[in-house]
């Protein structure tokens, strides 16, 4: 498997696009993130939260965004290639890039300065947790950077809307977790009656441009929202609750056919936070209070 920091090396110099408001409707690629960081920014405000702390900052967007609300910020990421990117992004906006640092979220020894510069009212992690080994500690890290009443955003890829997506991965769900305990017996009836009926080819892996590994080429994990709940809750967090994001509102490989339509009405399920997101969303944040 490919160095999770050979991709975003390679990928940090265009980053910053899917964050470019003028493009939301016109962008090659979904602009899921922006809608994510349009959620966090509102839940910040709704909380009135003061300081935020990030771990794999990525371009510096969401955190120059915090700034721009007027919070203290700090931050750090994995790779130079986007801490790079974060600190000409901070500067050209006028903020203090020495805040961010070079850090791992799951190697507490190199975050220790940044802890001690706390605490913040509130941490994140957004499209970090697909890449790690032990989720646990990566919690635990997080948690170190706030006090108990503090708030965790945690984001993930959610392993659910396999229910949705028909394909490869509607199997892998259905063998590798929702009949999990059942003997093979039980599994091979299943995969022999659903494997006709399922778009095994898909989805297809991602085109990639640039001299780095592609994203299906390194450590990307699918995370089960019930599963990661009650993780947050194991490791001190109280007041779980989702919010979804990247709204498919046909299966994915039916998007073709319903050309910019299928955008428009993601973008307007974007916001919604109901339980359809658990199905029909391929990313949620998991928001938590320290306890
Ligand atoms: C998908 S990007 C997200 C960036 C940013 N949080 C955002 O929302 O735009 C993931 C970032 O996490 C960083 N990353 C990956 N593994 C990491 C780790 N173990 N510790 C810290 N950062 C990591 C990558 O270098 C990359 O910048």
């Amino acid at each position: 498997m490919a160095e999770v920091a050979d991709h975003y090396n390679a990928s940090s110099s265009t980053y910053s696009e899917q964050y470019d408001e003028s493009k939301i409707l016109t962008s090659k690629e979904y602009p899921a993130n922006y809608f994510r960081l349009k959620r966090i920014k509102e839940r910040v405000q709704a909380l009135g939260l003061t300081s935020i702390y990030e771990l794999g900052i990525g371009d510096g967007s969401p955190l120059a965004a915090m700034a721009e609300l007027g919070l203290r910020v700090g931050g750090s990421d994995l790779t130079e290639g986007m801490l790079g990117v974060a600190k000409a992004q901070f500067e050209a906006k006028g903020f203090d890039s020495s805040v961010l640092t070079l850090g791992d979220i799951q190697d507490r020894s190199t975050l220790t300065e940044a802890i001690a510069a706390g605490p913040y009212d509130a941490v994140m992690a957004l499209g970090v947790l697909p890449h790690v080994r032990d989720e646990g500690v990566v919690i635990d890290n997080m948690s170190a950077f706030i006090e108990p009443g503090g708030t965790l955003f945690l984001q993930f890829r959610n392993s659910m809307m396999s229910l949705w997506s028909f394909n490869r991965l509607t199997m892998e769900f259905i063998e590798e977790e929702l009949l999990k305990d059942q003997p093979q017996e039980v599994k091979d009836v299943v995969r022999a009656g659903l494997e006709p009926r399922l778009a095994m080819d898909k989805p297809p892996k991602r085109e990639w441009d640039v001299n780095g590994p592609a994203y299906d080429e390194i450590l990307a994990k699918f995370h089960n929202p019930f599963e990661l709940a009650d993780l947050v809750r194991e490791h001190g967090f109280t007041d779980v609750r989702f919010h979804w994001y990247n709204y498919h509102v046909t299966p994915p490989m039916m998007a073709g056919e319903l050309g910019q339509s299928f955008r428009t009405a993601g973008i307007a399920m974007e916001d919604t936070d109901t339980w359809r997101g658990m199905f029909l969303c391929s990313s949620g944040v998991i928001e938590a209070t320290k306890a």
